[in-house]
């Protein structure tokens, strides 16, 4: 029976892979987690090369899907190093122990190797990283496609999905602030500032996942898909756009302010829209409009917490 392996299962996208493959494939799924180890899933340090390459060849997956990651830019431009060991060289020990073993492995990288000022950006157009998290996973698309020929980096921009607390998402994190924004019986509205500077293409993780299982079932199939892919969801919006269409889809009147000039610490692109099509082409993908996601993303997080409440 064809094996994945999935590293980075306890996290936004890695969650959502291992439901999509658990409800559409037959399937052996192996999961890996690190600080939040769940009953179905083995506990694996990617920084250790040592228990990557034994975790291969004990489990001896067909193929490996990396969503382990460092992916707060903040956090990779006060720590680097600590972003490296993660982003770059976790990568190339599991692509080599996946080449000794035979397998494909995918790696997700990001849109942040672009620089923002030339949209749309095909998988061969010149990266160049603007922040400390940029460069990482450029240099880890690098370290992943020099291990093994046997590999494709899969690039995607602004996530959102199923959460299990709203700073998981840059989509979702901006709730409380829109909340806050919003005057109550017992409140008066705080005004919350919100970029509205950045062009960004809110991708959401199931829709990801089916992508992933796509090019899975063509690896399955002896058609793997090799070298560099990108996958994007296809409504251009700002913060400020996002902010808004959760106020709508809250039901709140969110006193929300456009920030018309950068003013984060990490220096971010303007608009790195990526060209979905080498996958379009291959029939992979699919969109899931923006307000239904993001509805369906709030109405689960909400009856959750109502139902522990
Ligand atoms: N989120 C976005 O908007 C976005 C956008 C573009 C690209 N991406 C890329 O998409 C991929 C998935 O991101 P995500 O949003 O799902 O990230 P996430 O929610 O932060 O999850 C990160 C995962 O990495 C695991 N991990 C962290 N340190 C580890 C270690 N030392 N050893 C093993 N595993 C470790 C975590 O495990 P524990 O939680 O168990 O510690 C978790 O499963 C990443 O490559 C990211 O760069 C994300």
């Amino acid at each position: 029976m064809f094996k994945v392996a999935v590293i980075g299962a306890s996290g936004l996208l890695g969650r959502a892979l291992v439901r999509e493959l658990d409800a559409e494939t037959g399937w052996q799924v192996v999961q890996t987690a690190h600080s939040r180890v769940g009953p179905r899933q083995v506990a694996l340090d990617v920084r250790d090369a040592q228990a990557v390459a034994a975790f291969v060849a004990r489990e001896a997956p067909d193929a490996i899907v990396i969503a382990a990651a460092e992916r707060r830019p903040d956090v990779c431009e006060h720590d680097p190093a600590a972003a490296r060991a993660l982003n770059v060289d976790a990568v190339r020990s599991i692509a080599t122990a996946a080449k000794a073993r035979g397998a494909w492995v995918l790696s997700i990288s990001t849109d942040y190797v672009f620089d923002g000022t030339q949209p749309p950006y095909l998988p061969d157009a010149a990266p160049n990283p603007l922040n400390a998290y940029g460069h990482s996973k450029l240099e880890g698309e690098r370290a992943l496609l020099d291990a093994s020929d046997d590999a494709l980096v899969l690039r995607l921009p602004l996530l959102y999905g199923p959460i299990v607390d709203w700073n998981e998402s840059a989509v979702t994190s901006l709730v409380p602030a829109i909340r806050a924004a919003a005057a109550t019986a017992h409140a008066a509205a705080k005004p919350a500032p919100m970029d509205a500077w950045a062009t960004r293409y809110p991708t959401f993780t199931p829709d990801v996942a089916v992508v992933i299982r796509e090019l899975l079932t063509r690896c399955a199939d002896g058609e793997a898909v090799r070298g560099i892919a990108q996958w994007s969801g296809d409504e251009p919006m700002t913060k400020y756009d996002i902010a808004q269409r959760i106020a709508r889809a809250l039901g709140i009147e969110a006193q929300l302010i456009a920030q018309t000039q950068p003013t984060d610490a990490t220096p971010r692109p303007r608009d790195c829209h990526l060209d979905s099509g080498r996958l379009e082409a291959l029939g992979i993908g699919r969109r899931t409009p923006f307000d239904a996601g993001i509805g369906a993303v709030l109405d689960a997080f909400e009856r959750e917490h109502a139902d522990k409440n």
